[in-house]
């Protein structure tokens, strides 16, 4: 490494990458604060001058407008940059030949894009390659040191904690806020496509740290890394409250206030990604929610952070029912993340 290696360049704090760089009365305070912007549909440009690059090495709908809509509302200004569509292709992978079809190295244009920018938004998934690169964040936190402004993360290989902000929004709405005797049920689902852990993860975590009872629902070969869950376990017991983890799909929805329903492809897609294929396409086709489903729990409200494969993950029948929340969801993406920008700018 040279005197002049990135390791050593990015901010020190400031980011955004982990739902954790908020304490509790942090998160709290943020939610209560979305709530207020949604409230009075707030619009006043007191982010004039300011401008947010938002890097999407994947695709998204609500994450990509939402910010943009959020940064309108508060008078700043959003360059998106989609590498390989209408950006040059970026390299991520350290001390390669760069001989192939990637035009620049992501330290470069990480790099470049500080220089334009106020704060950086990133997406970029899982590789689903190796496990431990994935739930260290390995490429997140690169960005963050090629970084020399803020990063903000739009959904990581761990994480996606601007969708934990918009889901802790929807459910102290739902509740009005009395959401420590409230069952949430986080279920998994299958899907024709291995689906990284980052939403699970984090709908896991808001949950927990919001004092909810947390059931964690899913097949065996299913469950969500014990790393995550060590620590959703501990931010749970804060609280008084422990995590329950059900196999039993009517077992687990009993009592329930919330479905929260998701697919995801678990670490066994790691290392026996046929088995797990078969598992989530076939052996666990059954665990698609449905009415008969929601008909065990407490009139449960129906979440999903959505894109949504209708009828794989979640019926009709509910999807267009009276308990669906999931439009509402997604817009409190907006209110969440106007917040977070004004508190990551000093602007309340
Ligand atoms: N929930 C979510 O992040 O949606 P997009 O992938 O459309 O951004």
């Amino acid at each position: 490494m040279t005197a002049a290696s990135p390791k050593k360049s990015g901010p020190k704090s400031g980011h955004f990458v982990r739902l954790s760089a908020l304490d509790d009365p942090a998160l709290l305070e943020l939610v209560l604060h979305a709530k207020e912007l949604k409230a009075s549909n707030y619009r006043k440009p007191v982010a004039k001058g300011k401008m947010m690059g938002l890097i999407f090495l994947n695709p998204s709908l609500r994450t990509r407008t939402s910010f943009e809509a959020a940064l309108y509302h508060i008078g700043a200004g959003a360059s998106v940059i989609q590498p390989g569509a209408g950006t040059w292709t970026f390299e991520t992978r350290e001390g390669v030949v760069m001989d192939g079809d990637r035009t620049e190295h992501l330290k470069e244009a990480v790099k470049v894009i500080s220089r334009y920018v106020d704060l950086i938004g990133v997406r970029a998934f899982a590789e689903m390659k190796n496990l431990d690169d994935d739930l260290e964040d390995r490429l997140m936190q690169d960005i963050v040191e090629y970084a020399t402004v803020p990063v903000i993360n739009m959904e990581s290989a761990r994480e996606h904690p601007c969708q934990a902000l918009a889901d802790g929004l929807t459910l102290w709405e739902q509740f009005a806020g009395n959401l420590h005797e409230r069952k949430f049920v986080l279920s998994w689902a299958p899907h024709p496509r291995p689906l990284p852990m980052a939403v699970p993860n984090s709908a896991l975590e808001v949950a927990a740290r919001l004092g909810m009872q947390v059931t964690l629902a899913c097949p065996p070969e299913m469950t969500l890394d014990d790393r995550v869950l060590s620590y959703v376990r501990s931010k749970a017991a804060q609280h008084n409250r422990e995590l329950h983890i059900e196999h039993d799909q009517k077992t687990a929805f009993e009592n329930a206030d919330v479905i929260y329903a998701k697919s995801w492809a678990g670490p066994l897609r790691y290392h026996h990604p046929e088995a797990e294929e078969t598992l989530r396409k076939e052996t666990y086709k059954n665990w698609t929610v449905g009415s008969r489903q929601m008909s065990h729990t407490r009139n449960a409200r129906f979440m999903h952070c959505l894109p949504v494969r209708r009828n794989v993950v979640v019926t009709d029948e509910v999807l267009d029912g009276p308990t669906a929340l999931h439009i509402g969801q997604a817009e409190n993406r907006l209110h969440a993340q106007k917040a977070l920008l004004m508190r990551l700018w000093g602007l309340r």
